[in-house]
């Protein structure tokens, strides 16, 4: 096979095409369908218990915003009428640079995760002041109401030991406890996409989808008829990143067999920012093998050893020569690339990118048409994440994308960057938990 051939093999695996994402989007809706009715489905369609914003929620609160990477602990003035401030923060990753600790390996325990979370918000805290705290736990959990939440697996290759079936607000307050530390009140747990569109919401109250595109992907939303609660709409996190019936190509294939759980989480293993530099490994790999990039190269790399960063790298260099690109491989150890090699780079690193913000979009148009068959209503849909506020083009291509799918009713939808939604969103949550009067 030339190398023509075997790279048009690859740029064609990882193209969706139009038909292809409307088969996704219905297979999407009739997920969704089934999960609520409580049949076998790939979304988990999780309630969360808490109460739509108003808006006027104002306060100090604590935020812990516990990702896949990285942990936030914010103090976030809520002012109302949508208004918010960040006092201050604490930005700690779970993988020490320097290799002094990793929270994220099954030889880490819960005790010394939990507790190095409680000792970053108390950084925030002033003695004598007592805070309400609401945590974006970044994790799929079964709640039995608003500040009761078991972790039900770990999800971006996450192995923590203890953690999972234990209630995740418990393990935070025995680290409190642990540490003596009585003026933190945990008063809401939810997932981070609830709080992207909580946050959302409590600016504009017509955001009734939440998203993530980062080092994960998930995508929440309001159900306005629920079958666990009559007559009251309630957030649901569909854990969208599980959605199974998705287009695979080959590389998705090989990347799901060496993953922590084959099978499991093939829309995220396709999508996020914690797979999309694995994927891109995966290509480069097979054209490096079969000669039809980098030829003479040596090189090895190891399985995660790229990630969303480098896949950024690849698409903001606007060099003539692609220099920046030629730099990244130079570091790599692949030395003397041609500019043909670099262009390639590029170009697949852009379908990676595009096949994301495609299948995501899907995913969003199969949500609104379930809310509101005819599209009557404007619908905002809230979105954080690396992917969406940092990748050239994923913000556009998901609104193209909405269009292809919806035609002119995809008029009526706006998709917001909620960018620190996950903690505005916890503190948020947390405000609708508690009494205005406090404040
Ligand atoms: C988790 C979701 C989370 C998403 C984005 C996924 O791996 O299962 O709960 O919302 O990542 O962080």
């Amino acid at each position: 096979m030339t190398f023509d051939v075997f790279l048009a093999r690859v740029y064609q695996a990882f193209t969706v095409t139009t038909e292809q994402l409307f088969i996704t989007s219905r297979l999407f809706d009739r997920e969704i369908s089934e999960g609520l009715a409580n049949k076998p489905s790939s979304l988990a369609m999780l309630p969360s218990y808490l109460t739509k914003p108003t808006g006027h929620e104002q306060g100090i609160f604590l935020a812990l915003d516990f990702g896949g990477t990285n942990v936030r602990a914010l103090l976030v003035e809520l002012k109302g009428c949508g208004k918010s401030t960040i006092l201050s923060r604490v930005d700690s990753p779970l993988i020490d640079p320097d290799g002094y600790y990793d929270y994220t390996l099954p030889t880490a325990t819960a005790c010394e995760l939990f507790d190095f979370l409680a000792d970053k918000l108390s950084q925030l805290t002033q003695p004598t002041q007592e805070y309400p705290l609401g945590h974006a736990f970044s994790f799929p959990f079964r709640m039995t109401d608003q500040n009761n939440a078991v972790l039900l697996y770990w999800t971006k290759e996450i192995a923590t030991a203890d953690v999972v079936g234990n209630n995740i607000v418990n393990l935070l307050n025995d680290a409190f406890a642990r540490k003596g530390i009585s003026n933190i009140k945990s008063s809401a747990i939810l997932n981070d996409s609830v709080s992207a569109l909580m946050a959302a919401a409590y600016q504009d109250n017509r955001t009734d989808i939440g998203s993530i595109c980062g080092t994960g992907h998930n995508t929440c939303y309001l159900e306005p008829n629920p079958p666990w609660s009559s007559g009251r709409s309630m957030y649901i996190n569909m854990e969208s990143g599980n959605f199974n019936k998705v287009p695979e190509n080959i590389y998705d294939r090989l990347l799901d067999e060496k993953s922590d759980r084959p099978g499991a989480y093939r829309l995220e293993k396709m999508c996020s920012g914690r797979y999309i530099g694995e994927l891109l490994r995966l290509v480069m790999l097979d054209l490096i093998a079969n000669k039809a990039l980098l030829s003479n190269s040596t090189a090895y790399l190891d399985a995660y050893s790229l990630t969303g960063k480098d896949l950024n790298t690849l698409l903001t260099d606007t060099t003539p020569h692609l220099e920046s690109i030629a730099q990244w491989l130079n570091q790599l150890g692949y030395k003397n690339s041609s500019l043909s090699d670099r262009t390639c780079l590029q170009k697949i690193a852009a379908l990676i990118t595009r096949r994301s913000a495609r299948l995501a979009a899907s995913t969003y148009a199969a949500t609104l048409l379930h809310i509101d068959p005819e599209l009557k209503q404007p619908h905002v849909i809230a979105i954080d994440g690396s992917l969406y506020e940092k990748i050239p083009g994923y913000a556009n291509t998901i609104k193209e994308t909405l269009s292809e799918l919806l035609g002119t009713r995809a008029s009526k939808i706006t998709c917001e960057l909620s960018q620190h939604g996950s903690g505005i969103g916890a503190a948020v949550a947390a405000a609708t938990t508690l009494s205005l009067k406090r404040f």
